[in-house]
């Protein structure tokens, strides 16, 4: 019914990074097709950046806050440990009393905040759910050298949606979800942690288990093989084809992966919409953000077909169908 999306207005250039780390514009750029991202600065929580995009969103939905009933909140990197950012964002909001969930499942988070919204909709549990994906990664990269490969690829941001019973063609189409946590090693945060006690250490600190670690060749293969495939299974169950679809909409973790999955699916370009140039990975944001861009700029149109697809740590991967 309505997007909305935020970022901080500080930009933080690959030439700034390279200040910091030993890296260069021109490795980040080949290897990533990113030029430049948004960090917040000083002490900034997801549930912050999502305020501004949750207001929008609601009032391009044509509604009011209070006609929020359900928030669902994607996000790897909350404010706390616990609460839930849903409940942080709903206070802001001045929703209390409103029901608020955190999903935790990373780049697929919009997506599966998307199903979950879809699911409660169709049940009527729910009839309005502000769904957000919101990620705050600066606070938490290894700016050594250590962490270089994660740390110029992260940027933050927040993007949310309303959505709500459809009233004639528009409407979400359906979902295919996987996940499988064999890969749960290849990218993750490992402290604090619960299986660790205590939680966290200073050894823990010095070796640097607090950040990001990624087997980044890993991860990209997978992204590659199976982003086309749930694709192709979503569209296949809809009786749809690729031709058919009039843009895509895919998580924005490296250009690479991005251009490799179109011509997987032999989808033309134009027909893919991008922006990590400009804004990084910022996970569980990059969908909702880019989306919201892709509306602004006209590339959907009424009646338009639109699929997102993500993967991410976990593993979770997953793809979305709707009719604009
Ligand atoms: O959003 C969640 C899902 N995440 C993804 O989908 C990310 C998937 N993976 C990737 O996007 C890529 O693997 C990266 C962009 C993270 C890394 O690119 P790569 O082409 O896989 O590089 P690599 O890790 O194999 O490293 C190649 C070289 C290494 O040096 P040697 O061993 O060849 O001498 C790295 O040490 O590049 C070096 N390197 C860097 N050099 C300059 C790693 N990071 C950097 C850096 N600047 N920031």
């Amino acid at each position: 019914m309505g997007l909305g999306h935020f970022v901080p207005s500080r930009v933080v250039t690959n030439a700034e990074l390279a200040t910091i780390l030993t890296t260069s514009d021109e490795w980040i750029q080949q290897r990533t097709g990113i030029k430049e991202r948004r960090w917040v600065d000083g002490d900034v929580g997801a549930s912050e950046l999502a305020e501004p995009a949750a207001r929008q969103a609601i009032k391009n939905a044509g509604l009011e806050v209070s006609d929020i009933d359900l928030i669902v909140f994607a996000t790897l990197s909350p404010d706390v440990f616990f609460p839930g950012s849903s409940c942080l964002l709903q206070d802001r909001l001045g929703l209390n009393g409103c029901a608020a969930l955190d999903i935790r499942t990373q780049c697929t988070g919009f997506l599966y905040a998307l199903s979950i919204a879809d699911a409660h909709i169709r049940s009527g549990l729910a009839e309005h759910v502000l769904v957000v994906g919101a990620e705050v990664h600066s606070s938490g990269l290894d700016m050594s050298d250590r962490g270089r490969d994660v740390t110029v690829i992260f940027g933050d941001g927040a993007g949310a949606a309303v959505v709500g019973p459809s009233d004639g063609t528009s409407r979400i189409l359906g979902h295919k979800l996987h996940a499988d946590g064999k890969h749960a090693e290849i990218l993750k945060i490992e402290a604090p942690a619960s299986r660790r006690n205590p939680r966290i250490t200073h050894e823990m600190i010095s070796q640097g288990l607090h950040y990001p670690h990624m087997q980044g060749r890993a991860v990209f293969k997978l992204a590659v093989s199976l982003v086309p495939k749930v694709i192709i299974e979503l569209l296949e169950e809809h009786d749809l084809k690729i031709d058919e679809v009039d843009l895509l909409v895919p998580h924005q973790a490296n250009q690479r992966i991005n251009e490799m999955v179109a011509r997987r699916l032999e989808i033309d370009p134009e027909r893919v919409y991008n922006n990590i140039e400009r804004f990084g990975n910022t996970t569980a944001a990059s969908i909702p953000i880019a989306l919201h861009e892709a509306v602004l700029r006209q590339k959907v149109k009424p009646g338009g077909l639109v699929c997102l697809a993500a993967l991410g740590a976990g593993m979770t991967w997953g793809a979305t169908l709707i009719r604009w």
